[in-house]
């Protein structure tokens, strides 16, 4: 393991929810480099702002040895976050298995040569939605792939093999974190519900209940993203990426409904998304628990992102 301090980092998708946060913590005591087209107004001030060296461009066809700052600082770390997600991966198929595929093996490829071999561990953000479903059990990383978001699972399915091979093309170690609805402040599944309990609109739940998940909250994700880092092996390891709570969308939905002083109407309809329910017994063993437990995290969530409803129900 690389000391604290000595770490050259890239973090791909460095304005998302899940890379923001890793980057600016991994930026208090490492050189970051963020990775992303900051389509949004105030993307780069926001990573600058954070600590971290922002690097304005398209994962499809980035190139390490171009970036200042970076010719002379072979990279220890990658966390590879950037993808094509919801409508934008429908929009345009063959581009959608490009970025979330293919270039992720030019990524460790290129990444790999820039460093000469310092590169200690390099982390791909897979999905839980590669699995099939397996109905009323929860997911273990040795079941079979599986169609959960049509192209969207299909390209990481992809884009696992593609790790797998180019890592071990360049003998790097890798870790492919299959992540599982993260929650807090800059959103997710569980504040996509909330805002639709705020409008009044029904929550559509697949009709196999309770659709149990294991929600993590952003603090614990950081962490078990930054120890995925540290974990990363050569052969690669993968692992589910959730907390370690299992708790129903069912339920969560009733206690934000609760939290915001709203009633919460479900629909439950065979063509929503099945639930994806994580054995994390693997997780525990490799990355460790997470601890924020999921009432905490939800009223949280609440009080960043809708401060004015927060205990309008109590
Ligand atoms: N959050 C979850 O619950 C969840 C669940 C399963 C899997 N995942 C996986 O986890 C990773 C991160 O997800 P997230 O929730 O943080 O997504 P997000 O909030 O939508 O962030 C995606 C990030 O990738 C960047 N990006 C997208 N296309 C890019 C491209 N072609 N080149 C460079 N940057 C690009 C985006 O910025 P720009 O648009 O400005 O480029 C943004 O920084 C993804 O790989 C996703 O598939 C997340």
């Amino acid at each position: 393991m690389v000391a604290p301090g000595s770490w050259t980092v890239l973090v791909t998708g460095a304005t998302g929810r899940i890379g923001f946060p890793i980057a600016r913590a991994l930026a208090g005591a490492h050189h970051v480099f963020g990775l992303a087209r900051c389509s949004r107004q105030g993307d780069e001030a926001r990573l600058r702002s954070a600590g971290i060296v922002p690097v304005v461009g398209d994962v499809a066809d980035f190139d390490p040895t171009t970036v200042p700052g970076l010719a002379d600082r072979p990279l220890t770390h990658v966390f590879h976050a950037a993808a094509r997600i919801g409508p934008e991966a429908r929009t345009d198929w063959q581009r959608t298995f490009d970025v979330n595929a293919a270039a992720t093996g030019r990524l460790v490829d290129a990444c790999a040569r820039q460093s000469a071999g310092a590169l200690g561990g390099f982390v791909f953000c897979s999905s839980g939605s590669t699995y099939e479903y397996q109905g009323r059990r929860p997911l273990v990383e040795d079941d079979p792939p599986g169609v959960h978001l049509g192209i969207y699972s299909l390209s990481k399915i992809a884009g696992e093999a593609v790790a797998r091979f180019a890592a071990a093309e360049h003998g790097v170690p890798l870790t492919v974190i299959r992540v599982f609805s993260t929650y807090g402040p800059l959103g997710g599944a569980p504040a996509d519900r909330l805002e639709r309990i705020l409008a009044g609109k029904e929550v559509v739940l697949h009709p196999d209940r309770p659709n149990n998940y294991n929600p993590v909250y952003e603090d614990d994700y950081v962490r078990l993203g930054i120890r995925a880092l540290e974990a990363a092996t050569d052969p690669p390891l993968t692992v589910n990426w959730s907390g370690s709570e299992t708790v129903s969308a069912e339920e969560y939905c009733e206690y934000l409904g609760e939290l915001v002083g709203r009633p919460v109407r479900f629909r439950f309809d065979a063509a929503a998304p099945w639930p994806l329910w994580p054995d994390v017994t693997r997780m525990h063993a490799v990355l460790g628990r997470t601890s924020v437990p999921w009432r905490e995290g939800m009223r949280r969530m609440v009080a960043a992102r809708h401060p004015e409803v927060l205990g309008a129900g109590r």
